[in-house]
Formats: C-alpha cells, sequence, structure tokens
C-alpha cells in the first residue's frame, strides 16, 4: 500500500482537488486497494471550525467528472509524516510550513507537487487567484 498525502495551506481548495483527481485516476486504473490517498492542512485556520472542501474546488470537481466525498479540514501532524509515504505540496511555501511541522525530512518523504513536472512551479492558491480551472489544470498535469 502506497500512502500519498497531499498538502496545501488550507486543506480546502487545493489538495483536497489532488487528492481526488489521483484517486480518480487510481480508481480507474483499478489500483484502489494499493493506494491510501488524504490531504491536510500546514495551517490550523480552517481546523478550527472543520471547514469543508471550499465550493469552488467542489464546482471545478463536478464540472471535470471527478467524484469526491466530503472532506474536513485538518493540521498536518509528525504521525502524518510517519505514516505516509510520500507527503506533496503544492507551493514552495507549503514545502517550508510542513518542514516547520516534522522538523526535517531524514526519509525524503517531502515533495513539491509540479517538481514531477518538466516544468517545476508552484500552484498557484486559487483561494487568492479565484482561478479554479487553472488549479485544476495544473495538478492535472
Ligand atoms: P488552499 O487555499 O491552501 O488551497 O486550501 C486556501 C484556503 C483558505 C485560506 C487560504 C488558502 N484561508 O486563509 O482561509
Amino acid at each position: 500500500m502506497i500512502k500519498i498525502l497531499f498538502v496545501c495551506l488550507g486543506n480546502i481548495c487545493r489538495s483536497p482537488m489532488a487528492q481526488f483527481i489521483f484517486k480518480d485516476l487510481v480508481d480507474k486504473k483499478g489500483l484502489s486497494n494499493k493506494f491510501y490517498i488524504d490531504s491536510s492542512a500546514t495551517s490550523d485556520e480552517n481546523t478550527y471550525c472543520k471547514t469543508g472542501i471550499y465550493y469552488g474546488t467542489k464546482e471545478i470537481l463536478d464540472k471535470e467528472g471527478i467524484p469526491y466525498f466530503e472532506h474536513f479540514a485538518k493540521q498536518m501532524t509528525m504521525d502524518d509524516y510517519n505514516n505516509f509515504d510520500y507527503i506533496i505540496g503544492m507551493e514552495e511555501k507549503n514545502i517550508i510550513d510542513i518542514l516547520e511541522i516534522v522538523g526535517n525530512d531524514p526519509k525524503h518523504k517531502v515533495f513539491r507537487l509540479l517538481d514531477f513536472n518538466e516544468n517545476p512551479r508552484d500552484i498557484i492558491d486559487p483561494w487568492y487567484s479565484r482561478n479554479f480551472a487553472l488549479t485544476f489544470s495544473d495538478i492535472k498535469l
């Protein structure tokens, strides 16, 4: 079982979008029983009230036909670092914040999503850009 945790600042826009896009890929390939996929936040801002997935993310997932279930924001912990195989942040600042939570990364589990891409870059936060379609197409890369 490969365990992947997607992480962003608030865990209501980008990381749940990545979680369900990846889950859909895995499901369509018939590999669901080989992966455990979840998402979490670096901040505890939205975890105070267990905020659900932001409507902008739900709208684009609906539009693109990606199934999802409700997910409530939660902050990443040291236990997550120990339990997951890959911890994937959306932007450089997420990586800095993840390392602040876990101290350092001796097992080399922490990556930025688009460092796997030929054009490495941050995934811009749609909470501020309001461009959820761009977030979707960047994550889908
Ligand atoms: P996310 O976006 O990190 O992609 O989930 C944000 C969501 C909420 C906030 C910031 C970013 N916020 O400040 O509440």
